[in-house]
């Protein structure tokens, strides 16, 4: 096909006006965007390489708005300068244009060259959340529940929850996973998200470098409840809603004082993982620390309410003493042993689905802790 080659030279008439007008309007947009204040649209960046993560959007951004004043200018351009005459038949096809071998050089190029500088640029972040090891690295863990966030600590026992604390200018890394869906984890602030997910572990790496208190929020939909994972959400009657959750930075002192304090918190908790079958013993049961565990483990789903008060469970005030419901909603009789069982195996049936003792991250000492609790509601 060479036919009509001489055709399809001209650019119209106002290509070269067209294409300074819009070399203008670039330099504007880039000019906007290596300028703009970033915590206008952010928060003020709290741990590298955030600064980084926020260069590299940088330059996105200004090539990103570049290449769209580019394409669009053109393409409203073309539309007009080549528009269809009056004179034109009906059947009439515009200038078929192809095998222009310098234009498709160039235009293979450029963009080539573009995506590998973004490569790089990318990669080299990457590399240093991915992959780059701190000298003195803290190691904490995050697990994505439905619906809060806990945190493990390597010299405290069992689960921190509320606060994720850091000590500033020290390396972290971070691992996550979670304990039923899949969650994510993300603070703005850090400019660092990771996928939660069971059975997988992520890692991050990062440096807090500014003391303050960040807003975690979970950026997967995990559930009817995945809004509350969110510290920005008010919760009901002005009170924090449960998963609210912060990264708070702290100065070296303080980070120490509240590391020792989850120490002694929870110097009796159990690291145990739990065991999912036999049969669990119910003596020793303390009721005072199945409540604690209550409020972590189960008042995202279970109100402390009559049976009807139903988040995503039922309601378990008086559980074990309830005459209008003598069985559970497995139907076996209400005791102590099926309670137990219920927590240790999980449920599915016609009132939903609770995970087993397992996914829940409950051990069969704390099985006995719950059921010494409920079996106290009256
Ligand atoms: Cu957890 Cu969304």
């Amino acid at each position: 096909m060479v036919e009509n080659r001489a055709a399809v030279v001209s650019l119209g008439r106002g290509f070269w006006t067209v294409t300074v007008v819009l070399g203008l309007l670039s330099i504007v947009g880039i000019y906007y965007w290596i300028t703009a204040p970033m915590d206008r649209i952010m928060p003020v960046v709290g741990a590298q390489p955030g600064e980084q993560v926020d260069e590299l959007l940088r330059f996105m951004a200004a090539s990103g708005t570049a290449l769209f004043i580019y394409v669009a200018g053109y393409i409203v351009y073309f539309c007009f300068a080549f528009r269809a005459k009056a004179t034109d038949g009906p059947d009439a096809i515009g200038v078929q244009v192809h095998d222009n071998n310098v234009l498709e050089f160039w235009w293979t190029l450029i963009p080539t060259l573009f995506v590998v500088l973004l490569s790089i640029l990318s990669v080299r972040i990457w590399y240093q959340i991915q992959v780059a090891q701190p000298a003195n690295g803290l190691v904490v863990e995050s697990l994505g529940h439905q619906w809060y966030f806990t945190f493990r600590y390597p010299q405290v026992n069992g689960e921190v929850t509320g606060e994720m604390h850091l000590p500033v200018n020290q390396p972290v890394v971070l691992n996550v996973t979670s304990s039923d869906v899949i969650h994510s984890f993300w603070v703005p602030a850090f400019r660092l998200k990771a996928d939660m997910v069971p059975g997988l572990i992520n890692t991050i790496r990062f440096t807090p470098t500014v003391i303050g208190r960040y807003p975690i929020i979970c950026t997967e939909f995990c559930g009817t409840d995945h809004g509350i994972m969110n510290a920005q959400v008010p919760g009901e009657n002005g009170k924090p809603n449960p998963g609210a959750e912060y990264v708070v930075v702290d100065s070296p002192a303080d980070f120490q004082k509240w590391y020792h304090g989850w120490q002694v918190k929870n110097a009796s908790a159990s690291n145990a993982l739990p065991s999912t079958s036999g049969t669990i013993s119910l003596a020793g049961g303390d009721a005072a620390a199945g409540q604690a565990l209550f409020a972590q483990k189960c008042s995202a789903c279970h109100a402390l309410g009559p049976f009807s008060q139903r988040i995503v469970g039922p309601g378990l005030k008086g559980v074990l003493h309830d005459p209008s419901h003598p069985n559970l909603v497995d139907g076996d009789p209400a005791n102590p042993a099926d309670a137990a069982k219920i927590l240790q195996q999980g449920y599915t049936g016609d009132m939903g689905h609770m995970p087993d003792a397992t996914q829940n991250g409950i051990s069969d000492k704390d099985i006995a802790n719950l059921v010494a609790y409920l079996a106290s509601l009256k």
